[in-house]
């Protein structure tokens, strides 16, 4: 099933707004016609399905774990398992490569990793060049993340241009028109 419209489906989860933030930009990039955003603390499974677009944007907490939205989703709230089968799926995560250098955007990894085991297709994977950290659950080849990498804490003066690299890279890439 295709939602109506054929539009993107957002779905991200914030714990202090940093997210949320970035979604705004990112719908402004996009065209705000092109892509519904849905809070992940909504537990929106069942909208979630309905879309072969999909981005998903979260945050990583607590040494390497899960925003709390996106940890009750994917606990308990069925996003395991959802069939990812067809659908064509882009990550962002925010994160903090200097005081968690160990984690740093773990929570890309955990959720991408969901998202390959149950078939769906990775676009908009992002080079770790530019950023300094130990490790990563994101990055599952060497030299590139499963998804963009936003830094606000240590490095939001290259927020902006990173946003529009990834937008102009899904084009290229046929994820987005
Ligand atoms: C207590 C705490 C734990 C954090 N743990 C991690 C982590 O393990 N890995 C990481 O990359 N960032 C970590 N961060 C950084 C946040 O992910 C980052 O500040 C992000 O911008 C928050 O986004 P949000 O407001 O949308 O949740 C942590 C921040 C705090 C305050």
């Amino acid at each position: 099933m295709k939602n109506e419209e054929n539009k993107i489906g957002l779905f991200w989860g914030t714990d202090t707004g940093m997210t949320e933030e970035i979604v705004t930009v990112l719908v402004e990039m996009i065209g705000a016609d092109k892509v519904a955003t849905y809070n992940v603390f909504d537990n929106p499974k069942e909208q979630l399905e309905q879309y072969e677009y999909l981005i998903l944007g979260l945050s990583t907490w607590y040494d390497g774990e899960l925003q709390s939205d996106w940890e009750e989703f994917h606990d308990n709230g069925g996003f395991q398992d959802i069939d990812f089968s067809g659908k064509k799926v882009a990550l962002f995560g925010l994160g903090d490569q200097e005081g968690y250098d160990e984690y740093f955007i773990d929570g890309v990894g955990i959720i991408g990793d969901i998202v390959l085991q149950n078939g769906g297709e990775i676009f908009g994977k992002w080079s770790t060049e530019g950023y300094e950290y130990t490790q990563s659950k994101a990055e599952k080849e060497k030299g590139q993340f499963l998804g963009l990498a936003i830094d606000e804490d240590n490095q939001p003066s290259q927020t902006d241009e990173r946003l529009e690299q990834w937008v102009a890279q899904l084009k290229e890439e046929g994820f987005l028109k």
